[in-house]
């Protein structure tokens, strides 16, 4: 299928931007004036497009290792040295399994070194790529502009306060660089979009299987690691979807939007607050409120992204019912298209199976026992039910 890679990530980089927030008041576009800063000023130095792009998609997902630190084992060492190697490390890895031709390594890996040799890996200013020091300089006035550190400072208050970084944490020729770019410092989503679409070469282009199946483990992987070091719920849920899909002998294209649909069902849960998300007891009334409206920001994040209109129906319908009983829309069956049914009963036969905080797994058998009553009493499709249960039973 046809997709922009550029167009994804922008769209992506909202929902990893609400991880990051949880650790520290940033603004939704973190992510995207990060690219746009870093951008500006490869274009600034004579970046060629190519490089610029890379650039660009490095910005957008800087910061996508963070959902392995948070959900995994550094979750109490944040502010760490220990905490922000893994991150960096998750993120680097992240960015390479990108389907890009030749990603350039390092970019994300040093993004926060300093010139003084006191990063995280302890690399000097010349000791790892200028770009990764674009990114730290990037970031950091993203950060600035948006009052992380301290009240949000003006435009001149940033540029005392990048004099006063430089050299110890900033890359010398990174900020002499940035000060010449001169970027919008207040520039907005709508702004920066078209900014970087005018400039960066259009990668709009058709994508093989492998590209796609590879791009939606990444992002269920990205959503997994978020709910626990063990959780694998996403993924294999893309490999079941998959699964189902080549039994119906779907054409490529229908089996490609939905491995994406099933890896991107529960990307809403990057934006649900950890102590909901992790919370090993009983979620009280408020709390499952909150929880339920994962789909809902599911469906607000992909549906911003041109060419997902049908993933993101099939993805943001997986908790809604037959009868119109289920949520976030209450569609009901002339609404709900068969792999939108699909999604949904995938997702419930993989919850059954899976180990909870509040419930053992349940057998093959039983999960399908249960998901029959389901679709007698009307709420799931019965014939995806009795294909489930022939196809998932070795
Ligand atoms: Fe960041
Ligand atoms: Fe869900
Ligand atoms: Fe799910």
């Amino acid at each position: 299928m046809k997709l922009s890679l550029f167009e994804l990530l922008y769209g992506l980089s909202e929902a990893l931007d609400h991880v990051e927030s949880e650790w520290h008041p940033l603004p939704k576009v973190h992510a995207k004036k990060t690219a746009y800063f870093a951008v500006r000023m490869g274009e600034c130095a004579g970046l060629k497009k190519e490089k610029l792009y890379q650039l660009a998609l490095a910005g957008l997902f800087h910061d996508s290792g963070i959902t392995r630190s948070q959900g995994g084992l550094c979750r109490e060492k944040e502010g760490t040295k220990e905490e922000l190697k893994f991150r960096l490390l998750a993120g680097e890895e992240n960015f390479m399994q990108l389907p890009i031709r030749n990603p350039k390594p390092h970019l994300v890996l040093f993004h926060r070194e300093r010139g003084d040799g006191s990063g995280a890996f302890g690399r000097k200013a010349g000791e790892y790529p200028r770009e990764a020091g674009w990114l730290h300089l990037a970031e950091r006035v993203s950060r600035l502009e948006a009052g992380w550190d301290e009240k949000t400072l003006r435009k001149e208050e940033i540029e005392r306060k990048l004099q006063e970084l430089k050299g110890r944490v900033l890359d010398p020729g990174a900020v002499e660089l940035f000060f010449r770019a001169e970027p919008r410092l207040e520039a907005g989503d709508l702004f920066i979009k078209e900014y970087l679409r005018k400039i960066l070469p259009d990668d709009h282009r058709e994508w093989t299987e492998e590209e796609v199946g590879r791009f939606s483990l990444l992002m269920a992987r990205i959503v997994d690691e978020r709910c626990g070091p063990s959780c694998v719920h996403s993924r294999e849920i893309t490999r079941r979807i998959q699964l189902l899909a080549e039994y119906y002998q779907y054409p490529e294209v229908i089996r490609e939007k939905l491995c994406l649909a099933g890896a991107l069902h529960d990307l809403g849960k990057l934006v649900i607050p950890l102590e909901v998300l992790n919370k090993p007891g009983t979620l009280s009334e408020q709390e499952v409120k909150e929880m339920r409206n994962h789909v809902l920001y599911t469906y607000y994040i992909l549906n911003r992204i041109s060419g997902l209109q049908e993933i993101t129906m099939w993805a943001s319908a997986h908790h809604e019912k037959l009868n119109g009983k289920g949520y976030p829309f209450h569609l009901s069956g002339e609404q709900l298209f068969y792999p939108a049914r699909m999604v949904a009963c995938v997702d419930i036969y993989q919850a059954l199976r899976e180990p909870r905080a509040y419930k053992a797994e349940k057998s093959h058998e039983s999960a399908v026992q249960i998901m029959k009553e389901m679709a007698q009493a009307g709420e799931i499709d019965p014939m995806i039910v009795d294909d489930l249960e022939k196809l998932f039973r070795r």
